[in-house]
């Protein structure tokens, strides 16, 4: 079963939109088996968003990713890690159409309530930046 990284961003925590969140992968048929409220460090944000070092908007994105905690999750089920990004609509808002999370509760590039892994390789590396063996669960 393929599985996803994804993340509620500290603007969305701070708005109180983790369940609302979580309630529409829930509501998809995903599965959660693994997730914690945490705060990111430095470092971390540094690895996760490796690809991103240089471009014009990196020390805004570093700086708001560490600038509350965010709700990092794995999520498991079929297509998860293409459907799941369909579910969270364009990065940019102003393009994400209604229905999706980033068109229903973002207006900005820069806080767009959420991270999904893009690909394989990516939802790979990202669970095992976050999360070890240990904080998963049997999800049946
Ligand atoms: P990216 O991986 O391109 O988007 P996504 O989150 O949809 O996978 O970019 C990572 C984050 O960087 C994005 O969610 C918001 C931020 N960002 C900007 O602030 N400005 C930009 O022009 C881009 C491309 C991204
Ligand atoms: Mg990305």
């Amino acid at each position: 079963m393929e599985r996803t990284f994804l993340m509620v961003k500290p603007d969305a925590v701070r708005r109180g939109l983790i369940g609302s969140i979580i309630a529409r992968f829930e509501a998809k048929g995903f599965k959660m088996v693994a997730g914690k409220l945490m705060q990111i460090s430095d470092e971390l944000v540094k690895k996760h968003y490796y690809e991103h070092e240089g471009r014009p908007y990196y020390q805004d994105l570093t700086t708001f990713m560490t600038s509350g905690p965010v709700f990092a999750m794995v999520w498991e089920g079929e297509d998860v890690i293409k459907l799941s990004r369909f579910m969270m609509g364009s990065t940019d808002p102003e393009k994400a159409a209604p229905g999706t999370i980033r068109g229903d509760y973002a207006t900005r590039m820069n806080r767009n309530v959420i991270h999904g892994s893009d690909s394989p390789e990516n939802a790979e590396r990202e669970i095992h930046l976050f999360f070890d063996e240990r904080e998963f669960v049997i999800n049946k």
